[in-house]
């Protein structure tokens, strides 16, 4: 995978605007070896985007900021709104192995309380299996569980499938009851590391 191209999209905040702007050059001109020298810059934390396939992370990235999407609560760069729209970023019900529960409340919704990061949170998330396809939805959430600093393995068009025809028909949203008392559905999706290489091509 070629981390330059890919990393240029998706620099960390920590970045300096000249580091972002120097990836970006990068990608358009492709110039080999700039890569080194953007490693001494210190601003190397990809999040775990090296194990993911570059063209469903660039897809999970515009369905995440598609208008009326994700990003209207959410907000640019997972941050959320405290109280009000929780964290994607850093939380660590991303990086779970599992992601059965995730594609079930990005399907149906969510309501009730919950925690994120220590914040209470009880606003509804209504479900968006009506507005995204299957592809669309993995690869949002291939995106934010690869991207600020969470570590959540890719998630397929496979497990969404599996899922969403568990639960035929269903709009209503999940509480957090209901998804403790639901289990796991889909195997699980290997953790990455930040920094680890990129995991050899499944033969399958
Ligand atoms: C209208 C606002 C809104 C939109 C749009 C929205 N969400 Fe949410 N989301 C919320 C709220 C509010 C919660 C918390 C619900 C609760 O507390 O019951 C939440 C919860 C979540 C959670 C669970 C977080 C945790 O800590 O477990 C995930 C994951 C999530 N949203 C992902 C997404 C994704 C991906 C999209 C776009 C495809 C999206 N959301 C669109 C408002 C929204």
């Amino acid at each position: 995978m070629s981390c330059p191209l890919f990393c240029a999209m998706s620099c960390p905040p920590s970045c300096p605007p000249f580091v972002q702007s120097l990836r970006a050059r990068v990608a358009v001109v492709g110039v080999v070896g700039v890569g080194a020298l953007l490693g001494l810059t210190g601003c190397g934390d990809t999040g775990g985007h090296p194990r993911a396939d570059p063209e469903v992370m660039a897809l999970g990235k515009a369905v995440y900021h598609r208008s009326a999407s994700c990003v209207t609560c959410h907000q640019e760069g997972g941050v959320g709104v405290v109280k009000a729209f929780p964290p994607l970023r850093a939380n660590p019900d991303l990086s779970v192995a599992d992601p059965t529960d995730l594609i079930r409340i990005v399907s149906h919704g969510l309501v009730g309380e919950t925690q994120a990061l220590g914040v209470t949170y009880n606003a509804p998330m209504a479900g968006l299996s009506s507005r995204l396809t299957p592809e669309e939805m993995a690869a949002v959430l291939t995106y934010i569980r690869g991207s600020w600093r969470n570590t959540g393995g890719p998630v397929t068009v496979d497990q969404v499938l599996a899922v969403q025809q568990a639960y035929p028909g269903r709009v209503k949203p999940w509480t957090v009851e209901e998804l403790d008392a639901a289990g796991p559905l889909v195997p699980e999706s290997p953790a990455v590391e930040g920094d680890a290489p990129p995991a050899a091509p499944d033969p399958g």
